[in-house]
């Protein structure tokens, strides 16, 4: 009973979080560098702002993240010590392509991530790595207008074929994008994209360059899907979202009905990644709007070969939908926005804490996909500090945690759920994606820096990691 006895349990980042080193050993610059903290980074992005560099006089926390580049035996170190199993961490696409288009890999990045590995591979960790967390190279931006552009998919092919070849043996477990269906929120910082005059005042044309972004996502992850399987019959290649289950406001058919549509828009892009077709509800919505889409034939077996072998996800919070159009209660979770949940309790940032929620998630996700789950991204954000003894007392972490995990373990116990593993969001403080913020504390690790870059960097136990070393000893029956 309870968890099987290969559980992978750990912890998740994603490079331009942690990084740092944006323009060292050859990296070229990519979008997410260039997303300040402060007013801009949310219309960044979402595409409305037409800049390709650094705009003087804000602060851009992913030039040096938490310094893990330089700092990454020391890191991993440390995980280990919390008996970590697995690692998730992301490549850095510029630092492998530093524009994009290049024939040939820069060896410095490549030589970093090996290093990386193998010192995983030291403390018998597995690391799970995602392909694209967020990032595209700026010269694929500017050049070709990111993922609106067809020719991307060759260089994303050329860029994971060379890291499945370079890492063949020392990397099993890859994932093609992070939360593909941030996409239609967020087109900058998932797919560079700038949006056109046209299309920001166009919600048709908008949903067109928007579509055809995704398929081209689909395309790519099924050739990434193709690929590995050419390379090393070994490696597993999952798809990844971030939950969106949705509860309806009221029992009234008409809230249940806007919550069912919510929740799908989350499924959409996985319901092609893992069952090979664009579902009926997808192909009526192109049929009805007319959209002018480039979808060969050629795709369409390839989507249809090439599907995922797990789905991954990351769960946080639930949402609330209601049918009232004319409300202004909803407020902004990490993708979408929800009304109040008055059953639950809310993290200082507004998103619902709901354990429970959890467990519904993971069935919901197998019953509709019937394929191995995993958690790679599960916490809380929260504002930490330090008492008289330099030590973060985070009861509130592990009380959000082990809520959560007593619900997985429901999951998996009594529902069924076939579950690879879980991976904690941010093991180690970092950098917020949604808001640039350090503040905004997900780790078992302090990490000395505030919202301006002030800081040693110095790296400190917080209360929650003997916590978790002990829920991962027990695997999890001691929580
Ligand atoms: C997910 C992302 O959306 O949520 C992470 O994959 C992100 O990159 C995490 O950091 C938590 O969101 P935030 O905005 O609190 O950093």
């Amino acid at each position: 009973m309870g968890f099987n006895k290969d559980f992978l349990w750990g912890g998740a980042t994603a490079a331009n979080q942690f990084e740092g080193a944006y323009n060292e050993d050859g990296r070229g610059l990519a979008n997410v560098d260039i997303i300040p903290i402060g007013e801009l980074r949310r219309p960044m992005m979402r595409g409305q702002i037409n800049k390709t560099d650094f705009i003087e006089g804000y602060h851009y926390p992913a030039k040096e993240g938490i310094d893990f580049y330089h700092r990454y035996k020391e890191d991993i170190a440390l995980i280990a010590e919390m008996g970590f199993k697995a690692f998730r961490l992301s490549i850095a696409w510029s630092r492998i392509f530093p524009k994009g288009d290049e024939e040939a890999p820069n060896e410095k990045g490549l030589q970093f991530y090996e290093d990386v590995f193998k010192e995983c591979q030291k403390y018998g960790m597995e690391p799970i790595v995602t392909i694209t967390h967020f990032d595209i190279p700026i010269h694929l931006v500017e050049a070709y207008g990111g993922w609106r552009n067809r020719k991307i998919l060759g260089f994303y092919e050329n860029h994971a074929r060379a890291l499945f070849t370079r890492y063949k043996g020392l990397v099993k477990y890859w994932i093609t994008f992070n939360e593909i269906n941030m996409l239609f929120d967020n087109p900058f910082m998932s797919a560079g994209i700038i949006l056109t005059e046209e299309e920001l005042e166009d919600d048709h044309k908008r949903r067109e360059t928007l579509y055809q972004a995704a398929h081209h996502q689909l395309v790519a992850s099924a050739i990434a899907v193709k690929t590995a399987r050419e390379v090393d019959k070994e490696i597993k290649v999952g798809a990844m979202i971030a939950a969106t289950t949705t509860y309806p406001d009221t029992p009234n058919p008409d809230d249940v009905w806007a919550a069912h549509l919510l929740e799908r828009t989350g499924f959409f892009l996985v319901d092609v990644q893992v069952r090979g077709e664009y579902p009926g509800y997808a192909k009526k919505e192109f049929e009805r709007n007319n959209f002018n889409l480039h979808i060969t034939e050629e795709d369409l077996k390839l989507l249809k070969e090439n599907t995922v072998d797990y789905l991954s996800f990351s769960y946080y919070l639930t949402l609330v939908k209601s049918a009232d159009e004319s409300r202004t209660d909803a407020k902004q979770g990490n993708v979408l926005t929800s009304h109040p949940n008055k059953y639950l309790e809310k993290t200082d940032w507004g998103w619902n804490i709901d354990p429970k929620g959890f467990r519904i998630t993971l069935n919901r996700l197998y019953d509709r996909y019937n394929i191995p789950l995993f958690v790679v991204e599960n916490g809380l954000g929260a504002y930490d500090t330090l008492d008289e003894n330099g030590m973060v007392q985070d009861d509130y972490r592990i009380d959000f945690l082990a809520k959560h995990i007593e619900q997985m373990k429901l999951a998996v116990e009594v529902d069924g759920v076939d579950l690879l593993g879980y991976t904690t969001w941010g093991c180690i403080d970092l950098v917020s994606a949604g808001s640039g913020e350090m503040a905004k504390r997900y780790g078992f690790i302090y990490v000395d820096r505030d919202n301006d870059g002030n800081g040693t960097l110095e790296r400190k136990k917080k209360k929650s990691f003997n916590w978790y070393k002990k829920v991962i000893e027990s695997n999890g029956e001691d929580v």
